[in-house]
């Protein structure tokens, strides 16, 4: 049986080997999804032995994306955009690199939401990892502005600076900001920072929203869960990053599988499951 993994560190609360399970039983799919906790000096040792042993590919989460990127001697153009893979294929001509969390993100937003971007003015929080990964196509779904706010703006500055000619082909005025200058009245903003993680509450004020705003966070589970009370109180709809989770996973098990499973009434049971 083909075997893949989640490889992270730490990867104990996962609930990627529940969706990949979900998908193999929809789709007739003969395969055995597991977790691979990497040591953080050993993340490339670990992978080539469980590729060594026979593994087809990985899901790659915090902290090893950028490392998962620079192992891969082929990398997708998405990938390539935001620098940092969350999916790999071990294949016998070299392993692929490939990033499947924007396209997650977008397809939760635009399709599980009903939220289209296109003209809407966005914000994006956060400058780490998640947001190298989606704002490539964030962009590419032409919202009219996207505003990219970073605790430390330097690093919105950089990624600003890398993504600037790709966001001029797809017309998006794209600017970086602090927090407590990033502007207000967005159509939707996008909580991509570890502060949700750390317990420290949300990093921008309520201006920043405009009446029905769509006000997405990463996290999901009880640690969302004072994101989204904060959403409703400020009559945003709040939307967690479960849906991310799940189309993300959709887009890698079609890069392995070659076969697209359908990820609503997986999205519908994972909740159901997590009371979220
Ligand atoms: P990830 O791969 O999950 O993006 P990361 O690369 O460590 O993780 O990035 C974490 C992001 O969350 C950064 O944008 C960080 O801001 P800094 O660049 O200023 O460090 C942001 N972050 C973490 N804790 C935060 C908090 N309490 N408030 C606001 N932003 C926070």
């Amino acid at each position: 049986m083909d075997r893949y993994v989640v490889a992270g560190n730490p990867v104990e609360h996962s609930q990627s080997p529940r969706i990949h399970a979900a998908f193999a039983a929809q789709t007739g799919q003969l395969l055995d999804y597991g977790r691979l906790l990497c040591p953080l000096e050993g993340f490339a040792a670990t992978l080539k032995q469980f590729a060594a042993e026979g593994g087809k590919g990985c899901s790659v989460t915090v902290p090893f994306k950028f490392e998962a990127f620079e192992l891969a001697p082929r990398r997708s153009e998405r990938a390539l955009l935001a620098g940092a893979a969350n999916t790999l294929r071990f294949d016998a001509e070299g392993w692929l690199a490939d990033n499947t969390d924007g396209i997650g993100l977008l397809r939760d937003i635009e399709i599980n939401a009903k939220r289209p971007l296109a003209g809407k003015r966005v914000l994006l929080i956060g400058a780490g990892g998640a947001s190298a990964g989606v704002l490539g196509p964030l962009l590419a779904a032409r919202p009219s502005e996207l505003v990219l706010a970073n605790r430390s703006v330097d690093k919105a500055e950089a990624l600003v600076a890398s993504h600037s000619s790709w966001a001029s082909i797809h017309g998006v005025q794209l600017k970086s900001a602090s927090l407590a200058d990033c502007g207000r009245g967005f159509d939707v903003i996008i909580n991509a920072t570890a502060a949700s993680l750390a317990g420290a509450g949300v990093p921008v004020g309520p201006d920043v929203l405009v009446p029905g705003a769509l006000a997405l966070d990463m996290m999901y589970g009880p640690k969302a869960r004072p994101f989204l009370d904060w959403a409703a109180a400020h009559g945003a709809e709040g939307r967690d990053g479960l849906g991310m989770l799940v189309e993300q996973a959709g887009e890698a098990f079609q890069l392995w599988r070659g076969v697209r499973p359908e990820t609503a009434p997986v999205l519908a049971q994972l909740r159901a499951g997590l009371g979220a």
